[in-house]
């Protein structure tokens, strides 16, 4: 049995949970920043680096104690070290290396888009799940705040990166919209919640096919929904506002979803694993269940979004692998997952 304590910062989370097998969440505690940001529409880096110091001690004990474990139950510590904002992700680091030298484990560092894949490997009852063990070559389609990525994963720990946004994030395009639209900090929910009264062919916006390459652009897109809301005097309201965003995430989605089903065919995966916080979108499962042969495996919100679960399940497969970081690791913002 391996017990991992995984920590997540990388961004405006502050997670932490322990993982047994990379499978079995034993706790999984999530300090959200949401409500500090949602003043300024968007993440403050400075405020998310403050935020994580004052939680982290308090969500590692809490997670310790749910638990019902101490220190010397664990096998090793992980923790994401990018991609991700650089003060944000360094109290994370710093946080594990004190904890993993104080009581002499293995610290494993984590790639945090490899961490949003693994969020497949653990188990939970929910819908969405692969019903038998998950086969290579897969597919993953990593779409979040920061990432908007295809994937092909031909191993544990082999990937090829297939494409990816060439500007914004989808998640990104969601936040930036919905505060177009005068939506509350995340856009992502926000919009998907009034977008079930509109109709999402009421307006036309485009669609960036890039040639037909697995690449994504959806700055075209949002400054198309931007001419629409300058044509009036207030942010709209009513059956306007359903028939935006429900318009706007149809775009969205039907760009990702076909770029899925495109590379899940050429490349004859075995399945799809949607992954990030956009994939907890109910528009972008159900078409891309629609449009690809194989089966698509989502997760439940709490695990499609930033949390420490799936660190820990990531980091289990470092860990017998025989990975381990050194005391000089250091965090790497801009990090590639291949
Ligand atoms: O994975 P995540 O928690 O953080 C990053 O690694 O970036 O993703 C956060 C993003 C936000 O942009 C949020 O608007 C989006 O995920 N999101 C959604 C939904 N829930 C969260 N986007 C569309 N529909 C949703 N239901
Ligand atoms: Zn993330």
């Amino acid at each position: 049995m391996t017990r991992i304590l995984a920590i997540e910062t990388s961004c405006d989370e502050t997670a932490a949970a322990v993982v047994e097998d990379g499978r079995h969440i034993l706790s999984n505690v999530v300090a959200s920043q949401v409500e500090l940001h949602a003043h300024y529409g968007g993440i403050f880096p400075e405020i998310a680096s403050r935020a994580h110091i004052e939680a982290i001690v308090p969500v590692v004990e809490q997670t310790m104690q749910k638990a019902h474990l101490g220190f010397d139950d664990l096998d090793a510590v992980a923790v994401t070290h990018g991609p991700g904002l650089a003060g944000s992700l360094l109290v994370g680091v710093n946080t594990a290396k004190g904890l993993a030298l104080g009581r002499n484990l293995p610290l494993v560092g984590i790639n945090h888009l490899e961490a949003h894949i693994y969020a497949h490997w653990l188990e939970v009852e929910s819908e969405g799940r692969a019903s038998k063990e998950l086969e290579f070559p897969l597919l993953a389609l990593i779409v979040s705040g920061g990432h908007t990525e295809l994937i092909l994963m031909h191993e544990h720990g082999q990937y090829e990166y297939l494409g990816g946004t060439l500007d914004d994030a989808a998640g990104e395009a969601f936040d930036k919209v919905g505060r177009l639209l005068g939506l509350p900090y995340p856009g992502g929910p926000a919009i998907q919640k009034v977008a079930q009264d509109g109709t999402p062919t009421a307006f036309h916006f485009p669609r960036a096919w890039l040639d037909d390459s697995y690449d994504f652009s959806f700055s075209g897109l949002k400054t198309a929904v931007l001419r629409v809301v300058e044509d009036y005097s207030d942010p709209p309201r009513g059956r306007l506002l359903a028939n935006l965003a429900a318009s706007f995430q149809a775009a969205v989605v039907d760009v990702l979803s076909a770029k899925t089903a495109w590379a899940a065919e050429e490349f004859d995966v075995t399945a799809v694993l949607l992954c990030g916080g956009v994939s907890a979108n109910q528009s972008l499962r159900e078409t891309t269940v629609e449009r690809v042969g194989v089966p698509v495996c989502y997760s439940p919100p709490a695990l499609c979004t930033d949390n420490a679960a799936m660190v820990g399940a990531c980091a289990y497969q470092r860990f017998v692998a025989g990975e381990r970081a050194g005391w000089d690791m250091d965090v790497v913002p801009s990090l590639r997952l291949a």
